[in-house]
C-alpha cells in the first residue's frame, strides 16, 4: 500500500472529541442536514457530515482549544466568524463553512504560519504526513507576502535527548496540541508554553530537555503534533509508512491496540489505535517505542542442540532439533515413566500457542505436567476470585473507572506497570474520584498531577490480610453493608459466617494497628469511604497476590465488593491488574496442571471426555505438576524433560540458585524464546521463537478482552512459535494439523463454554470482543456479575490473617520487597534491548534514609543485601519513597540477581512465591557477591559455547 492508500485508511479526524447526550440536535451545514447529539462542536457536526474544515489546534482526542482561528465559519444571524472547533451545535443553526470571505481569513492566517516556518518541505520527514502543509493546500496558499527575512525561529535549537522523538522548536506553530495531549490524554502535564506573543515556545518541565524533565515518554504529544515538531526518530531516519497492520502490544495487561505501520516488513513506528478498545488511541513508552528488540542483534535465529549444557552448541535443522527433542522426551519417558516431563507456556505467547502446549503436554506428553508463569504472578486472582465470584477474572472494562466515585488501589502501580489504564484513572481522579492507596510504598499513585490519595495506607510488608480484615470490620459494625445485596445476591450462611468472624475485635483497625503499622483512624477512613463514597472500585495487583496469604487477600478484596454491594455494574468491581500481555489468556487456556480451559477441573468426568473425543486420547485425571513441583522432581530425579516457551524461569522464579541446581539435573530442556535467556544456559535444544510481528493469533488482557495479533512480517526463525509446537507435536506421533491459528481458535471455542461465540471473523469485525462471549452473550461481556454471580450466590470466606513465615530478625532485619518500573518490563528479555534502559541502567536498592544513615549507607554506594536464601550486590538509592525498615528493588537485569535473594515461601493455595516479603540485611560491601561473580563466569562460558561475543 502506498502513502496515499495509506491515508484512506487512516482514521478520520472530527476535529473535537464525540459527545453522549440523550438531546439530539439537528443544524443545517452547507445546505445538509445534520443530526448530532447537544454538546456536539460545529466542527464535528459537520466532518461526519462529510463537509471537513481546515484545522490546527483542533484534533478529536483532545478538548477544543480554539488558538489556530483557521477553523473559522459563518453562522446565520451571529456576528463575526466564530471557530468551529468551540462552537457547540445549536437546534435550527445554519453554518456555512465555504465562503469567499471564510477563504480569505483562512488563507491570510496560514500565510502568517508559513512566514515563520522552514520551507523544507521536500526534506521534512513529515512531508506527506504534515497537518500544516495539507492545510496549506486546502486554502490555496500560493504565496507569502511578508517574506522570510523577518525575526522568526527558523534556528532554534533541537533537542534530542528523548532516545525516541526530536523536538524541532522551529517547526511549532504553538497549537497547544502536545501540551493538552500531555494533560489530557497522558496527565503528566510535563509541557508548558514558555513565553508570550511572539517568543512562546513550547516547554519540557522547567524549560528543560525532554529526558531531564517529568516526561515520561508515552508519546501522546508526538502523535497530537500536527506539524515534524515533535517526530518520531525513526520516521526521520527511515521516512514515512507506506503501509499498516492493526496489531496488540506485547508487553503488559492493558492490551492497547496499535497500528504498525510499515515500510515491507520494516516497522516505521507504532501508533496506537483511535479504535483500540483498552486504550482509545494512547500508549506508554513501552509499546509505542519499545519494540526494537524484535530485530536486535541479540535474536537467536537458528535451531541448536547439545547433549550436556557444558557442551558447546550445535546449529542444526529445524527438522534435526525438533527430533532431537522428541527423542530425548521419549527417551527419559521410556526410562523414568511418563510423567518425568512436562512443559510450560507463556503469558507472552497469543492464546492459541498456549493452548497449543498445554494439549501438547496433556495429549502427546501423556500427563497433566503444564504450568504457566501465571503461577507466579496471577495465580492467586484465579483462585481467589473463583472460590468467590465463580469466575478467575477481572469483573470489568478499563472504561468502567470512569464511572467510579471511589478507586482503591492495593498493591499496584498502574502509572509504572499498566501506564494507559493509569492515566485514564488520573483522568478520573482529576475530575474528583476519591482516592485509597493500600501500598508500602509511595507510589506515583499516591500523589501526581492535580490528584492525591485521601488514604495512603502505608502498611507493613506482608499484612493486607490484616488490613482487609480491619477494613470489612469497620463496614460490619458501623452498619455500612449494602444488605439488600448481600440478602438478594449472597449465600447467606457464609456472610453471617464472615460477618461474626469480622466483627471480632481482634479484627478492628485499633488491633490491628501493631500488625499494619497503619494508624487506625486512617483504616476507619478508608473503609467508610469505600463503603459509603458511591460507585467504589477496587483496582489490585501483584502486591496483593505475591503473598503467603495471596488467595486469601483476593478473597478478602471480594468479600470487601459484595459486602457493599460494588459489584456487577458499571464504576465497580474487583479488578486485577494482570502483569503481561496475555496472562489472563495463558490461565483461560488450561496452563495449570488442574485446569483444562475455561477454567474445568481435570478430575471432571464430563469435561475431561468433551476433550478426550475432540483430541483422539486419554486424559490422566489426576493434576499435573506446578512450576515448583517440577523443580523438586528433578531435584529427586524424577522429572528429567521440559519443554519451556517464552519464559525465562531463571531470572523470574524465586530462590534463583534452587532453581539452577534444580534445571542442572535435567536431561533435556528445551527453551523456544526470542534470545538466549537465563534459562537456555541449562538448555539442550533451543528453538528460535518468534516476537508479536510475525506470527497470527489473540491476546487477551485484564479485562479479558481477546484483541487479534496480525503477522506484520515473516517469522526471522522461519517458524512462528504456534508451528513450532505442532511440529514437536507431530515428530512425538501426535498428529497436529492446523493451518492457520484461527482454526487454533476455533477449537478453542468449541470445546470452551465461554468461549463459544469467539472466532477471529467476529474479533475481526468488533475490534475485540471481552469473554464469556457465547450464546448467552454473543458480543462479549463488558461487565460480569451483573445479575447473578457466576457461581449462582457470591460466596464469603473468611480471611483469617496469620502472619509469614519469612520473619524480621536481628540477622535479617529489613523486608525487602519487589516490583516493576515504567520503562522496564519484568525480566527485561525485552526492554533491556532497547533504548529503554537510558532511564535505568541497571536494578537499584531503594532504601531509607535512616536505615542508609545507620549503616553508612551514602546514595550509590554498593551495597549487599542477604537473605536466608542467598546474597547478591546493587547499588543504593536512598529515598523516603520506602518507609523506615523496608527496601525494593526492581529485577530487570539477570546479573543483578534479585531472585537470588528471594526465597520458597509461597501462597498456601497456589504456590505463588511470596516475592513481596523477603527478610534481608543490607551492609556497604566493595565487590560483587559471590553468586555474582559465578553467574558473570557462567554467563561467559555459555556465550562462548553459542559462540557469541560476550
Ligand atoms: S511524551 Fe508524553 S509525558 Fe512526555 S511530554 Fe509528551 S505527552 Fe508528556
Ligand atoms: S510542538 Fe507541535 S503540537 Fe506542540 S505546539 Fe508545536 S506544533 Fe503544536
Ligand atoms: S500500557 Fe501496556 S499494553 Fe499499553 S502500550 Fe504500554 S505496555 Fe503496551
Ligand atoms: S482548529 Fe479551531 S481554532 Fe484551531
Amino acid at each position: 500500500m502506498n502513502t496515499l492508500e495509506l491515508k484512506r485508511v487512516a482514521e478520520i479526524d472530527y476535529g473535537t472529541p464525540e459527545k453522549d447526550a440523550a438531546t439530539m440536535v439537528t443544524l443545517d451545514i452547507d445546505g445538509k442536514t445534520v443530526t448530532v447529539p447537544a454538546g456536539t462542536s460545529v466542527m464535528r457536526a459537520s466532518v461526519e457530515a462529510g463537509i471537513p474544515i481546515p484545522k490546527l489546534c483542533a484534533t478529536d482526542t483532545l478538548e477544543a482549544f480554539g488558538s489556530c482561528r483557521v477553523c473559522l465559519v459563518e453562522i446565520e444571524g451571529r456576528k463575526g466568524y466564530p471557530a468551529s472547533c468551540t462552537t457547540p451545535v445549536e437546534a435550527g443553526m445554519k453554518v456555512r463553512t465555504q465562503t469567499p470571505k471564510l477563504a480569505e481569513i483562512r488563507r491570510g492566517m496560514v500565510e502568517l504560519y508559513i512566514s515563520d516556518h522552514p520551507l523544507d518541505c521536500l526534506t521534512c520527514a513529515a512531508n506527506g504526513d504534515c497537518e500544516l502543509q495539507d492545510v496549506a493546500g486546502q486554502v490555496g496558499l500560493r504565496e507569502v507576502r511578508y517574506g522570510y527575512d523577518g525575526e522568526n525561529h527558523l534556528v532554534a535549537k533541537k533537542d534530542e535527548s528523548n532516545p525516541y522523538f526530536a523536538y524541532d522548536p522551529a517547526k511549532c506553530i504553538v497549537c497547544n496540541r502536545c501540551v493538552r495531549a500531555c494533560e489530557e490524554t497522558q496527565g503528566t502535564f510535563a509541557l508548558t508554553i514558555d513565553g508570550r506573543g511572539f517568543a512562546s515556545r513550547v516547554a519540557a518541565g522547567q524549560n528543560e530537555d525532554f529526558m531531564d524533565s517529568e516526561c515520561v515518554s508515552c508519546g501522546a504529544c508526538v502523535q497530537a503534533c500536527p506539524t515534524a515538531t515533535l517526530t518520531e526518530k525513526t520516521v526521520i531516519m527511515l521516512g514515512q509508512p507506506t503501509r499498516s497492520e492493526i496489531t496488540t502490544c506485547a508487553y503488559c495487561g492493558v492490551g492497547c491496540g496499535f497500528k504498525a505501520e510499515l515500510q515491507g516488513d520494516k516497522v516505521v513506528r507504532m501508533v496506537p489505535w483511535k479504535d483500540g478498545q483498552a486504550n482509545h488511541g494512547h500508549a506508554c513508552v513501552k509499546g509505542r517505542f519499545a519494540w526494537g528488540y524484535a530485530t536486535h542483534k541479540d535474536r537467536m535465529l537458528k535451531p541448536m542442540i547439545r547433549k550436556q549444557i557444558t557442551d558447546p552448541w550445535q546449529e542444526v535443522s529445524w527438522d534435526e532439533a525438533i527430533s532431537y527433542a522428541a527423542g530425548e522426551f521419549r527417551r527419559i519417558q521410556q526410562k523414568h515413566g511418563k510423567d518425568a516431563i512436562g512443559g510450560i507456556t507463556s503469558s507472552r505467547c497469543t492464546n492459541e500457542e498456549t493452548y497449543l502446549v498445554q494439549k501438547l503436554v496433556r495429549a502427546a506428553f501423556g500427563n497433566n505436567n503444564v504450568d504457566t508463569c501465571a503461577r507466579v504472578c496471577h495465580s492467586p486472582t484465579g483462585y481467589g476470585l473463583k472460590q468467590t465470584l465463580g469466575e478467575s477474572a477481572g469483573t470489568q472494562t478499563f472504561d468502567s473507572v470512569m464511572q467510579a466515585d471511589v478507586i482503591m488501589v492495593i498493591g499496584a502501580n498502574p502509572a509504572a506497570a499498566h501506564p494507559v489504564f493509569a492515566s485514564q484513572m488520573k483522568r478520573r481522579l482529576r475530575q474528583g474520584a476519591k482516592l485509597i492507596v493500600v501500598d508500602p510504598r509511595t507510589t506515583e499513585m499516591v500523589k501526581g498531577a492535580h490528584y492525591e490519595a485521601d488514604y495512603h495506607l502505608k502498611l507493613k510488608p506482608g499484612t493486607n490480610v490484616a488490613i482487609i480484615s480491619a477494613l470489612a470490620h469497620v463496614i460490619v459494625t458501623e452498619g455500612l453493608v449494602d444488605e439488600a445485596f448481600v440478602a438478594g445476591r449472597c449465600d447467606a450462611q457464609s456472610f453471617s459466617d464472615w460477618k461474626a468472624f469480622v466483627s471480632r475485635p481482634e479484627n478492628s483497625p485499633e488491633a490491628m494497628e501493631a500488625v499494619t503499622g497503619v494508624p487506625a483512624e486512617l483504616m476507619r477512613g478508608a473503609a467508610r469511604l469505600y463503603a459509603t463514597g458511591g460507585n467504589a472500585a477496587i483496582y489490585y495487583g501483584l502486591g496483593v497476590t505475591e503473598h503467603a496469604q495471596g488467595s486469601t487477600m483476593v478473597m478478602g478484596i471480594a468479600n470487601l465488593a459484595m459486602a457493599t454491594g460494588n459489584i456487577g455494574r458499571d464504576g465497580v468491581g474487583v479488578n486485577p491488574l494482570r502483569g503481561q500481555n496475555n496472562v489472563q489468556g495463558s490461565c483461560d487456556m488450561g496452563s495449570f496442571p488442574h485446569e483444562l480451559p475455561g477454567y474445568r477441573h481435570i478430575s471432571d468426568i464430563a469435561t475431561r471426555q468433551l476433550f478426550e473425543s475432540a483430541w483422539g486420547v486419554t486424559l490422566d485425571a489426576e493434576p499435573g505438576l506446578r512450576i515448583p513441583n517440577m523443580f523438586e522432581a528433578a531435584l529427586d530425579g524424577s522429572f528429567l524433560g521440559l519443554y519451556c516457551q517464552g519464559e525465562d524461569i531463571v531470572q523470574s522464579d524465586p530462590n534463583t540458585q534452587h532453581v539452577a541446581e534444580a534445571l542442572s539435573k535435567m536431561e533435556c530442556i528445551v527453551v523456544q524464546d526470542l534470545f538466549l535467556n537465563e534459562t537456555a544456559k541449562y538448555a539442550h535444544v533451543f528453538l528460535p521463537g518468534s516476537s508479536f510481528l510475525e506470527k497470527d493469533g489473540t491476546f487477551t488482557n485484564a479485562e479479558r478482552r481477546i484483541s487479534r495479533v496480525r503477522k506484520v512480517m515473516p517469522a526471522k526463525g522461519g517458524y512462528s512459535d504456534w508451528e513450532v509446537t505442532q511440529l514437536l507435536a507431530n515428530a512425538l506421533g501426535y498428529p497436529m494439523n492446523y493451518t492457520h491459528p484461527s482454526e487454533i481458535m476455533d477449537e478453542i471455542a468449541r470445546l470452551t463454554p465461554t468461549f463459544h461465540g469467539v472466532s477471529f471473523d467476529k474479533i475481526d469485525r468488533l475490534g475485540s470482543v471481552q469473554w464469556p462471549c457465547n450464546e448467552q452473550a454473543p458480543e462479549g461481556t463488558p461487565i460480569m456479575h451483573v445479575d447473578e454471580f457466576v457461581r449462582g450466590k457470591g460466596r464469603f470466606i473468611i480471611t483469617q490473617y496469620i502472619a509469614t513465615d519469612e520473619k524480621v530478625t536481628q540477622r535479617y532485619p529489613l523486608i525487602l520487597t519487589t516490583g516493576r518500573i515504567l520503562s522496564q518490563y519484568n525480566v527485561g528479555a525485552q526492554t533491556r534491548r532497547t533504548e529503554n534502559v537510558r532511564w535505568h541502567s541497571e536494578d537499584r536498592l531503594e532504601i531509607h534514609p535512616h536505615d542508609a544513615d545507620e549503616r553508612g549507607i551514602r546514595d550509590g554506594d554498593w551495597v549487599g543485601i542477604a537473605s536466608r536464601s542467598g546474597q547478591t550486590v546493587l547499588r543504593a538509592t536512598i529515598t523516603e519513597n520506602v518507609q523506615p525498615g523496608v527496601v525494593y528493588t526492581t529485577f530487570h537485569f539477570p546479573e543483578s540477581g534479585a531472585n537470588v535473594i528471594t526465597t520458597d515461601n509461597s501462597d498456601w493455595a497456589t504456590n505463588c512465591p511470596e516475592y513481596k516479603v523477603t527478610a534481608v540485611q543490607v551492609m556497604p560491601v566493595t565487590q560483587p557477591s559471590e553468586w555474582q561473580k559465578q553467574h558473570q563466569r557462567f554467563t561467559q562460558e555459555q556465550l562462548e559455547l553459542a559462540r557469541i561475543d560476550g
